[in-house]
């Protein structure tokens, strides 16, 4: 009673309650579970969905979760928390998700809290396995919750951008010229190419199968959730963590990374985005406590059907534009070089695609070329190419997010946030009023050089020796090609002239 005396609201809802988890073991998904270890302490178990991959079972995939630095302050606050995760075996794209008869029984019989996280995420997946995983898995676990007798709430992650087909974005539902139901009957009986065949005009309003399928798993939800407890939290781009469990967290290069940190490595150098445009990031620790808040507000605030609360959780107004975005970690990257750059690090933007294209060719596929040739010439392994084209792949990929801009409402999100008590708002901060951008993307480029690129300050002094080499080696190039274009051109004038 006393125990319970000292808790906050949020922590309270928590306090034992059984929460069962898809996709914990994703990006967000780890952080999610690490703040709920964390700060709910009273939480009784947590099912995580887990299945083999790579020839690893289940068991030792968590165990080598578990080991990762996300988990040290865990370790250290609350010594016996492996005791309250429960893996629940499990994959999206079985019937079912091939649950055992006793896992089923334990979820239906157990669970109060759902997040489901687990989903595609590639952007250019096939529309048919998109749609299993993405839509037909979200209606698997919805056929779950209606057998569970005490679920208290059921939080589908989806994304910020699955109505990019509007320029204002509510949190509201919308339609969409095809339906869930038809949609995953075409996933049973046709094969892929039929699919997208029958349905290529509808998905080119998207600008790809994730953000599309993620719309129609929202359809989905407000036609079958009937009368569940059910909310729709959709963030924008997720990226390292401003705080907790410590500073600039993050463990993948999905976004706007994925063409960033080729860049830093001198690799590639030329973009194509809207400098004024803003890039929607939020903080992965933010978007975690915003999380777990709406699991809370979804149970107080009894919504249904129609009416599902859904919040879109993206960047303030004030948030960082793409070019504040890039530059700032150029910026940076002088005074903490990458170790690994293989060459000065260059950043040009291009608003127009044509000349963008020529660029990439000239700067990015032919220097590649010419220096696979010399590697098989070496004996070593030409890999140059290969990699310009997989960032080429990713930034084709990311451009309609770095090109166009959206409007979002966010009042349900503020208002959750004003009815958080205090002692929350501190516990689970995701108010971005007065968020330091600046120090932000200072603590994102030393995490990304710390725990993506594995580089400390023990390797910065000879980072910084390459560094000013590169730095000359490129000055003593671009002396050399200047006075070649203007030999060039005075050749071909003495040759006019005479
Ligand atoms: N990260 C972002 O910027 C962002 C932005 C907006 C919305 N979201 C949404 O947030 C959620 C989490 O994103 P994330 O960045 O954490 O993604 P992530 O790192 O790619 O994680 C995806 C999760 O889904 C699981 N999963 C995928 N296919 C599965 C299958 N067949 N069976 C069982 N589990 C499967 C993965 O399990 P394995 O480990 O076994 O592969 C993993 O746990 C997603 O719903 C995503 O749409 C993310």
């Amino acid at each position: 009673m006393e125990i319970e005396a000292r808790r906050t609201p949020i922590q309270s809802f928590y306090a034992g309650q059984s929460i069962f988890i898809t996709g914990g073991t994703g990006f967000v998904g780890k952080v999610l579970i690490e703040k709920l270890l964390r700060s709910c302490p009273d939480i009784s178990t947590i099912y995580l969905l887990i299945r083999s991959k790579k020839d690893k079972c289940p068991k030792s995939r968590l165990d080598e979760m578990f080991k990762t630095p996300l988990f040290d302050r865990v370790k250290k606050e609350v010594p016996n928390f492996r005791k309250k995760i429960v893996p629940i075996i499990g994959n999206l794209v079985i019937e079912d998700f091939g649950l055992s008869e006793s896992d089923n029984n334990t979820l239906i019989n157990q669970v109060s809290i759902i997040f489901h996280l687990a989903a595609n995420v590639r952007f250019n997946e096939n529309i048919k396995s998109s749609t299993i995983i993405n839509v037909n898995a979200t209606a698997t676990i919805l056929k779950l919750a209606k057998h569970m007798p005490n679920l208290k709430s059921f939080i589908h992650v989806s994304t910020a951008y699955a109505n990019c087909h509007v320029e204002h974005i509510e949190e509201r539902f919308y339609s969409y010229p095809i339906n869930h139901k038809d949609l995953i009957m075409f996933t049973r009986y046709l094969n892929k190419n039929v699919i997208e065949k029958k349905i290529s005009r509808i998905i080119s309003r998207w600008p790809n199968t994730y953000t599309f399928t993620k719309a129609i798993a929202e359809d989905l939800l407000r036609d079958e959730s009937g009368d569940l407890p059910v909310g729709i939290f959709r963030p924008a781009i997720v990226l390292s963590s401003a705080n907790e469990p410590f500073v600039g967290w993050m463990e993948n290069m999905f976004g706007p990374l994925g063409l960033i940190v080729p860049s830093l490595l001198g690799i590639t150098r030329f973009y194509h985005y809207n400098p004024d445009f803003r890039a929607d990031i939020v903080p992965v620790d933010f978007t975690v406590n915003a999380l777990i808040a709406s699991s809370w507000e979804v149970f107080n605030q009894f919504r249904r059907g129609k009416d599902t609360l859904i919040y879109n959780f993206v960047s303030p107004v004030d948030g960082p534009t793409w070019h504040k975005y890039a530059y700032t970690l150029f910026d940076i990257n002088k005074m903490y070089p990458l170790h690994d750059a293989i060459y000065f690090p260059l950043a040009f933007y291009f608003q127009r695609k044509i000349p963008y294209r020529i660029c990439v060719w000239l700067g990015h596929f032919l220097p590649a070329l010419l220096i696979d040739a010399i590697n098989i010439c070496m004996n070593r392994n030409p890999r140059m190419w290969k990699l310009c084209k997989k960032v080429d792949k990713f930034s084709n990929a990311i451009q309609p997010f770095c090109n166009n801009e959206w409007n979002f409402s966010t009042d349900n999100v503020q208002a959750m946030w004003s009815h958080l008590s205090e002692d929350d708002q501190q516990l689970f901060n995701f108010s971005m009023v007065g968020f330091d951008w600046t120090k932000y993307l200072i603590d994102h480029y030393m995490g990304l050089r710390l725990y993506l690129l594995n580089e400390d300050d023990s390797s910065l002094q000879i980072s910084r020796i390459k560094y000013r080499r590169f730095y000359w080696i490129h000055q003593t190039l671009k002396i050399i090609f200047t006075f070649a274009v203007f030999w060039t051109v005075w050749i071909v004038f003495t040759i006019i002239c005479t």
